[in-house]
């Protein structure tokens, strides 16, 4: 794998492991050698290795944020230098380092028109500076400017043609302006320059399938896996294309975050005002037919709590007991935040939440959840390891006669009571009661659901 920056200086690597610090960037500068420390330099021991550094040739600047370890040497124009030039060429070089370290807080915390200027600076003084074009170029797409964000890795690759970063980012930049086939052509090169690059393995995915080119979306996305197993963007974007060509039994968790992340804002006013959705109702009048009291503690556990329709509809159950909810969509958690209903809040996959160690519940409700599930057997099973016994599971899910469950053209599941029967009996839930009820309207057409009620038996 070719290093993009050329030198990775053999001193100082070993000198600052030992030392226990996290070497964040190293680079040869036009000037110097550098390196640009974990801040600040944490203890009296560290304080004396950065002295014995000074004995190998490093100079320390600190500017209370960063640490700076300066090797003075290679200079392009040593020749030409004095030991005053020196020292003014270094510490100007120290300025422009620091800029950039400051660039890189920026953009670290999401600054990303500060943290462009930060970095157009840096560049402008020196403008052979590669890191500095590249996370310039970075920060840009971030601010959806991407043209000009094409601009800074061009000229970062005008001074090092094989630098894969510039290479990927540049073809990322070309994805983003639906440029696909010259996208293609920047992620195949940089990955002939690197074929170890994992990022444009998965980006290359990313173009493919919006070529519509699944199959070797997939194949791209199992060489980014196979280079960086835990690679979470690769993951999702894999199972979204294996969604896609309907190889999944449920929806991806990626594609619901951001589906109701951008429905969050208006959800209660969509769902209830136009479509006048009742799906916390059905379960409430469920509730009342089959709970043996109506009145509180409770331990109540909500699936899909989304911005908390169902915490509210039950709220007075779990006074003096307990209310939590699980969503994946964090918009929608903080929705339900604001209610001020929930003990606790988990953000997460309910499938995956489900099966970790955590309360038990006397009651646990899905409301609209079921419906984005093929396949209920997982979450069965978690709800039967949640519920304390005697505890009851309320859901309610979209309505289909004959066996087992089908995909709607519209990314969500609806579910046959064979199928119910079938999944409960399997998860060891006694079947208490189905009632056809209506959930909300598509469009103008009535959406037929049931309201089940699931029981784990008292001697499990
Ligand atoms: C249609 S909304 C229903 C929200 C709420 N239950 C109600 O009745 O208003 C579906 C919710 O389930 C959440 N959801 C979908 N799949 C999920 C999963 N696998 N894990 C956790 N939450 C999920 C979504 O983020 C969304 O907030």
């Amino acid at each position: 794998m070719s290093d993009p920056y050329d030198v990775v200086d053999p001193v100082l690597i070993p000198w600052a492991d030992a030392h226990g610090l996290t070497v964040q960037k190293v680079n040869m500068g036009v000037c110097a050698r550098w390196v640009w420390l974990e801040s600040p330099v944490p203890d009296a021991t560290a304080q004396l290795s950065v002295r014995r550094a000074h004995d190998v040739g490093y100079r320390q600047v600190d500017d209370g944020r960063f640490t700076v370890v300066v090797r003075v040497g290679d200079w392009e124009h040593a020749a030409d230098a004095t030991p005053g030039t020196l020292a003014s060429v270094l510490d100007e070089q120290l300025v422009r380092i620091r800029e950039y370290a400051v660039g890189m807080t920026c953009f670290q915390a999401g600054q990303f028109e500060q943290a462009q200027h930060i970095f157009g600076e840096v560049v402008r003084l020196n403008p052979r500076f590669l890191d500095g074009l590249c996370m310039r170029g970075i920060a840009l797409m971030r601010l959806r400017r991407h043209q000009e964000a094409l601009d800074c890795f061009d000229r970062a690759l005008a001074l090092k043609p094989d630098f894969v970063e510039a290479l990927s980012n540049r073809a990322s930049a070309l994805l983003e302006l639906s440029r696909l086939d010259e996208a293609l052509a920047g992620f195949d090169g940089a990955l002939a320059v690197d074929s170890g690059h994992a990022n444009s393995w998965n980006d290359r995915g990313n173009v493919l399938t919006s070529m519509k080119r699944f199959e070797d979306a997939l194949e791209s996305y199992d060489k980014a896996l196979a280079l960086r197993p835990d690679f979470p963007e690769a993951k999702d974007n894999r199972t979204n294309v294996l969604f896609v060509l309907g190889r999944m039994s449920r929806c991806p968790p990626a594609y619901m975050r951001s589906l109701f992340d951008d429905y969050s804002s208006y959800y209660d006013a969509a769902m209830v005002g136009t479509l006048g959705y009742r799906g916390h109702l059905n379960l409430r009048a469920l509730a009342e037919r089959v709970l043996p009291r109506l009145t509180p503690p409770w331990r109540i556990l909500d699936l899909g709590c989304g911005t908390g329709l169902v915490g509210d509809a039950f709220k007075d159950l779990a006074r003096g007991g307990r209310l939590d909810g699980i969503d994946l969509s964090p918009r929608m958690i903080e929705a339900a935040r604001r209610r001020g209903i929930y003990d606790n809040l988990v953000l997460g996959d309910l499938e995956t939440v489900l099966h970790e160690p955590g309360h038990s519940y006397d009651l646990i409700l899905a409301a609209d959840t079921m419906i984005y599930f093929g396949d209920l057997a997982p979450t069965f099973a978690g709800v039967a390891e949640r519920l304390e016994p005697g505890g009851f599971y309320l859901f309610a899910v979209e309505s289909m006669s004959g066996e087992g469950w089908e995909r709607l053209p519209v990314n969500r599941f609806r579910h046959s009571e064979a199928y119910l029967r079938a999944e409960a009996a399997r998860a060891r839930l006694e079947f208490i009661e189905i009632a056809p009820c209506l959930l909300r309207r598509e469009k103008t057409e009535p959406v037929a659901g049931f309201a089940v009620a699931l029981q784990k038996p008292v001697g499990r």
